[in-house]
């Protein structure tokens, strides 16, 4: 739906157009949202030039590269497609800055590790630092759009940053521009979205703002999917949305639990819940708890903020999202341990996915790593397997989570790019991750090459357990009471 320049901004119902039209845009941060996000601009909006810059060499190297830095389906192509033409990568952010009449700041805003909040709240460093070098740099009129997810009033924080030290001739304008984009499925997701949502002041500039930003996304988006909010409820939006997907996730793992003490089978109960309208039937794939970048983090950003409003019912019943997803991955590694005759001490255990969703290489927050742990915990050796996660990656997360002694990890774990191989002489499968191909192996011959007796815990409920069933497997499902294999003669 490519839009003529010169008319009003389709379903901008404020102010008449404005002069000059964004014609370059910057953002800064190359990672998994200012990537995909702004690839897709560019695909869109080919009278644009899109520059991505960020601090990281390598990042860049790999954007400019054959091998893209992240591996997100659909991408490459658009990459490959725009870059050169309207898509440039650099490290040069100076010159990104003063180009762009619109700049996306994109950064990382992990949760803090250290200090006042430290666990809970989100960091605010690399936000801040991209704002003051905008702030340095930039000349003229500029509008800043927050895209990272940051906590309710950070666009304010930076609008004072960038007014801090700036002279007659600079002007900014700073919006609040959520990312609503899933990883695995971003492409599909930015191309078409469920709603875009922009905030931002409403004073006369702030709603120009927010309307030359609009015409961007209504290149391709219907001009009904973009909402005008203040910069506070787009934030808070954000934040909300991830808490109510967590929050979903987290309740059906809840029920899961009440389903393998009782007998219910949770794939029926998450089927006969999810056909009510009012509930839907997204998210409410029980597993082995949720991992990822967003999920925790936004969580416990709002359980921060609550706690600072003085909000402590409302803090505790966001916390709690968290606590159950952490219950989740032990509950899951401890019926590990439990169903190997309670020892899993030198006992080969095959991982069969380590990042957090299929589809993705990103092992940030991926509930494998605690698996891991706990069974490392018990002095299990670890065969990993995964599709796309990177060794290094995978080694370095579970060192993470063993700070007290990183050497066990080069002692227990080690990371196999063949799943035949990795199940070989492993007492136990346990499947991590929701990836396609593990539906389609041969378990025939994996149950073959395993230790007897032979166990396959199934952590995403993406198996065919009556074939295992059949073959010989002892099998563990999340929310499910399974029955025994059939050559199984134990009286119990
Ligand atoms: C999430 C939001 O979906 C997205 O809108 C936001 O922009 C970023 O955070 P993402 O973390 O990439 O996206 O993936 P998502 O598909 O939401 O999954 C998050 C985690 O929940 C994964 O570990 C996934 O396996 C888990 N999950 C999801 C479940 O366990 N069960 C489900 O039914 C759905
Ligand atoms: P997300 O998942 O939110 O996209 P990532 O960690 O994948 O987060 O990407 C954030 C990127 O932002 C990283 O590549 C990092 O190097 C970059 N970055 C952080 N701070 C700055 C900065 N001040 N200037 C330029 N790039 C930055």
């Amino acid at each position: 739906m490519q839009k003529d320049q010169t008319s009003n901004a389709p379903g901008s119902n404020h102010i008449q157009p404005f002069t000059p039209r964004i014609n370059c845009i910057c953002c800064i941060g190359a990672g998994y949202v200012g990537g995909p996000t702004c690839a897709v601009i560019a695909l869109k909006c080919p009278e644009i030039q899109v520059l991505i810059v960020d601090k990281n060499q390598d990042r860049i190297n790999a954007w400019n590269g054959e091998t893209l830095p992240i591996y997100e389906p659909g991408l490459d192509e658009i990459v490959k497609h725009c870059r050169g033409r309207n898509l440039f990568f650099s490290t040069d952010i100076d010159a990104g800055i003063r180009d762009a009449q619109l700049i996306f700041i994109s950064v990382n805003t992990p949760t803090k590790t250290y200090g006042i909040g430290k666990g809970r709240a989100t960091d605010l460093q690399f936000v801040e630092a991209a704002a003051r070098h905008i702030g340095q740099i930039a000349t003229g009129k500029k509008i800043i759009v927050e895209k990272s997810t940051v906590p309710v009033k950070a666009a304010e924080s930076i609008a004072k940053i960038l007014y801090s030290n700036i002279d007659d001739n600079v002007s900014f304008e700073v919006l609040s521009n959520p990312e609503f984009l899933a990883e695995g499925t971003a492409i599909n997701d930015l191309l078409q979205p469920d709603r875009v949502l922009i905030g931002g002041s409403q004073t006369d500039p702030g709603i120009e703002a927010i309307n030359q930003l609009a015409w961007v996304y209504e290149h391709w988006v219907p001009p009904s999917k973009v909402l005008r909010t203040n910069v506070w409820s787009s934030e808070l939006s954000k934040l909300a949305s991830n808490a109510f997907l967590a929050q979903k996730v987290s309740s059906i793992n809840a029920v899961s639990a009440i389903c393998e003490a009782t007998g219910a089978d949770i794939s029926d109960v998450a089927h006969s819940i999810g056909l009510d309208k009012r509930i839907g039937s997204k998210y409410l794939q029980a597993s082995i708890g949720f991992g990822g970048s967003c999920f925790q983090k936004d969580v416990l950003s709002l359980t921060y903020i609550c706690e600072a409003l003085n909000l402590t019912e409302v803090a505790d019943y966001w916390h709690q999202v968290v606590v159950m997803n952490n219950y989740q991955k032990k509950r899951f590694a401890r019926k590990i341990i439990q169903c190997l005759f309670h020892t899993v001490s030198n006992k080969r255990i095959a991982i069969f996915g380590f990042t957090f969703k299929k589809d993705t290489a990103d092992t940030r927050e991926s509930s494998s790593i605690y698996v891991g742990k706990y069974l490392m915990d018990e002095e299990a050796r670890l065969v990993v397997y995964d599709p796309k996660a990177d060794k290094g990656q995978i080694i370095s997360d579970l060192r993470e989570v063993s700070s007290q002694d990183p050497q066990r990890v080069d002692r227990l774990v080690s990371v196999i790019n063949d799943p035949y191989d990795a199940a070989k002489d492993a007492h136990a499968i346990v499947i991590c991750t929701e990836w396609d191909e593990f539906k389609a192996l041969d378990y025939e011959k994996i149950y073959n090459s395993m230790y007897k007796p032979a166990y396959i815990f199934d952590g995403r409920i993406i198996l065919d357990h009556a074939a295992l069933l059949r073959i010989g497997f002892h099998v563990e499902v999340v929310g499910k009471v399974m029955k025994k294999p059939v050559n199984d003669l134990t009286p119990f």
